[in-house]
């Protein structure tokens, strides 16, 4: 028991187990990263769980510990080398994920430095090297000590390795560095660096290793930490590591020792060191441009030809960094900046499932917002009943969560070492949901089915469908309406999509006059879409765009389609006897027969349609201007927006620039209107869009 009392309520109880088990759970995956160099765990994953821990000792003081690994510098010494005592503490760095955490940074350092020294304030903003930190010791100009950080306090004793790195000079000044003469070497000097592999070199070794059958790494930063801590020396030496250095921690004249990190950096390289030419200095007056270098670091990143794990802030004057101090183990004057990965660990409150438009069902996370790369999660697929099975995903569990890009976030795995024994193993329902009809799981199949064609979920989801933009295309509905319309009782087949009771629906917020018109203009403009598309919005298994073409050219209408058989449908090229199978048993279904002829006593076309000539013939208003739309229109969702913009002519990027014809602005625009006034491009609202375009036509 390491906490000094244990609490007095049973909600403190849980919240101090939580505390425990993740302070274990940090110092493993800690040992893993620092001592044996073989995570167990991304980085990403770790840093969550890390500011789990900080921000529930901040909240809860009294459950402090000093030994925190929030507290104490991660890392333990290894058993097979010399061990090294610090002269200098290795302190660790705070971290700030995103813009508001520097802005926080720099309050807070105002806050603390006197109003005289505010003036002099500057910062160096450098790359964060992802590699192995190395405490380097010079006395008298010679290489004399070389370790790693181990805790902070004591290290490894590395200097044979060390010593190998053909970057790091032996002796100071380097005659040759830059030519420069009549430097002399500093009595003693203690520096801090980073070890590193360039990615092409990381590489190439795993290559001829795997083609040797031997051992191969899994990141450069794992090859050159792994390199350093070889007890053989001469194998250290084949390996390409390089050397950045960029912290000074002591330097004894006689030159006279720099004041700010800025000059330290310059005696550095005059000594011949491997310092970076990235580094710039901002004073603070310049700290917008501060931030917006900060957040180019992926660039940066791309550039360089090794990898970096974010960019670290400074305060220049070393002067100021004494004022500052530390606070646990990380110095006040000095912040790391990440961009939060694309995974993080969250808590699965629920598990729910999702009926599909074919009736499939699958089980969707329930889970505590949690921000993944700069957007909130909590809604994650679960796939299906297997894969929660196989992976024993229970509801209560810590979940890694992994986002990338626009697709729906995925749970990949339960963090099982952080159950406290309240979580629940989950089971498919017995029944829909939606429609409580018995579910069905085909006894060679991973998905389970509601096979109740009337199930008002499934309507849901198709009627999304039929009317998505590679489908019939209505611009103006989409998966709220189709929830709205079907819940309202006003769709109950999707032909009913045609027979909206429009003054019904006026009736309904937020239907107003315009976008009523907007709506009824899109379904009627849908009814010429033709065969093809009609095909494809029914939704038939196996018939998507490609396969709905390649049928419909061999068909005039979908009349004619209705009466094919399996044999002249397995024909067609492309089309084998399974999909001819999905659309004959569709279309001997009675429902669905009557289902296309409703549609076509509507005055759906069901022939092919020569609207996309006639498309190009109408005029198009905005051909050849780009647009860019940003904050939330009146009526109209971007993706609706968009649609539209391209109908007419007219081309939607995501970032306005002089080549930039139009800001499609509403409410909330943010920095791209400014930049659009910036830069004079014409700024729309909404209105003006559909009254230019209708000008136009
Ligand atoms: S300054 C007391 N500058 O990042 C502050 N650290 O989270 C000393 N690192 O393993 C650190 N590049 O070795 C500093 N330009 C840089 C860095 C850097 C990489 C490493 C550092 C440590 C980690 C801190």
């Amino acid at each position: 028991m390491t906490i000094a009392s244990r609490s007095d309520t049973p909600a403190m109880d849980l919240l101090l187990d939580r505390i425990e088990k993740l302070r274990k759970s940090i110092s493993h995956h800690q040992y893993r990263y620092y001592v044996v160099d073989d995570p167990e765990i991304s980085d990403a994953e770790f840093d969550s769980l890390f500011r789990e821990l900080q921000s529930l000792e901040e909240q809860h003081p009294e459950f402090r510990d000093l030994n925190s690994p929030t507290v104490r510098v991660g890392g333990a010494v290894a058993e097979r080398f010399a061990k090294v005592q610090h002269q200098v503490p290795v302190l660790s760095l705070a971290n700030a994920f995103g813009e508001d955490d520097l802005h926080r940074w720099r309050e807070r350092l105002l806050r603390l430095l006197p109003e005289e020294e505010q003036p002099r304030l500057a910062y160096v903003v450098e790359p964060k090297f992802d590699g192995l930190t190395v405490v380097l010791q010079y006395d008298d100009g010679r290489f004399t000590l070389g370790a790693t950080r181990g805790d902070g306090e004591t290290g490894e004793n590395i200097t044979p390795n060390l010593r190998t790195v053909l970057q790091l000079p032996l002796q100071i000044p380097v005659t040759e560095a830059n030519g420069r003469s009549g430097i002399q070497p500093p009595r003693r000097l203690i520096l801090r660096g980073e070890v590193y592999v360039e990615e092409s070199d990381f590489l190439s070794f795993n290559h001829e290793q795997a083609e040797k059958g031997e051992r191969t790494y899994a990141n450069p930063r794992n090859f050159a930490a792994g390199s350093l801590r070889l007890l053989d020396s001469r194998i250290t030496a084949e390996r390409p590591l390089k050397l950045w250095t960029y912290q000074v921690f002591l330097e004894e004249g006689p030159e006279h020792p720099p004041l700010s990190h800025w000059d330290s950096l310059e005696h550095l390289r005059a000594y011949g060191f491997p310092v970076s030419d990235e580094p710039r200095r901002f004073d603070d007056g310049q700290w917008e441009d501060l931030i917006e270098f900060v957040g180019s670091w992926h660039e940066l990143r791309s550039r360089l030809p090794y990898d970096l794990d974010g960019m670290v802030v400074k305060v220049d004057l070393l002067s100021q960094r004494e004022l500052l101090g530390f606070t646990g183990k990380d110095p006040r004057w000095a912040v790391a900046f990440k961009t939060g990965g694309e995974e993080a660990t969250t808590k699965l409150l629920d598990i729910g499932v999702k009926i599909g438009r074919t009736g499939a069902v699958t089980p969707n996370a329930v889970l505590e917002p949690v921000p993944i790369g700069g957007v909130t999660v909590q809604a994650a697929t679960l796939h299906n009943a297997d894969y929660i099975e196989e992976l024993d995903i229970r509801i209560g569990d810590t979940v890694l969560v992994k986002r990338a890009g626009d697709v729906i976030p995925k749970v990949l795995r339960p963090i099982k070492d952080l159950r406290d024994g309240s979580e629940r193993p989950w089971n498919m329902p017995a029944n829909c949901p939606s429609c409580s009809e018995p579910l069905e799981r085909p006894p060679v199949e991973a998905a389970t089915y509601c096979v109740n064609n009337a199930c008002p979920d499934q309507l849901i989801r198709k009627v999304e469908y039929f009317v998505s933009r590679g489908a019939m295309d209505i611009v103006g509905m989409g998966s709220k309406q189709a929830e709205l319309f079907v819940n309202e009782g006003h769709v109950k087949t999707l032909a009913d999509i045609y027979r909206l009771p429009w003054e019904e629906i006026e009736k309904i917020e937020g239907y107003g006059e315009r976008r009523i018109q907007n709506l009824q203009l899109a379904v009627e403009e849908s009814k010429s879409r033709g065969a093809t598309r009609l095909l494809t919005a029914l939704g038939i298994r196996f018939v998507g765009n490609v396969v709905a073409e390649l049928v419909m050219a061999q068909f005039d209408s979908l009349h004619e389609l209705m009466e094919a058989d399996v044999e002249t449908l397995s024909e067609i090229e492309g089309v084998g006897p399974k999909i001819a199978e999905a659309l004959v048993s569709y279309f001997r279904l009675e429902p669905n027969r009557v289902l296309v002829h409703s549609l076509a006593g509507l005055g759906v076309s069901l022939a092919e349609s020569t609207s996309e000539q006639e498309g190009v013939e109408q005029s198009q208003p905005f051909a050849g201007k780009t647009f860019v739309i940003t904050g939330t229109l009146p009526t109209l969702s971007r993706a609706e927006a968009k649609a539209r913009i391209e109908a007419w002519g007219g081309k939607v990027t995501g970032s306005v620039s002089a080549k930039t014809d139009f800001l499609l602005a509403g409410e909330k625009a943010g920095s791209k209107l400014n930049k659009a006034k910036q830069l004079g491009v014409h700024i729309l609202a909404e209105p003006e869009l559909l009254r230019a375009a209708n000008l136009g036509k």
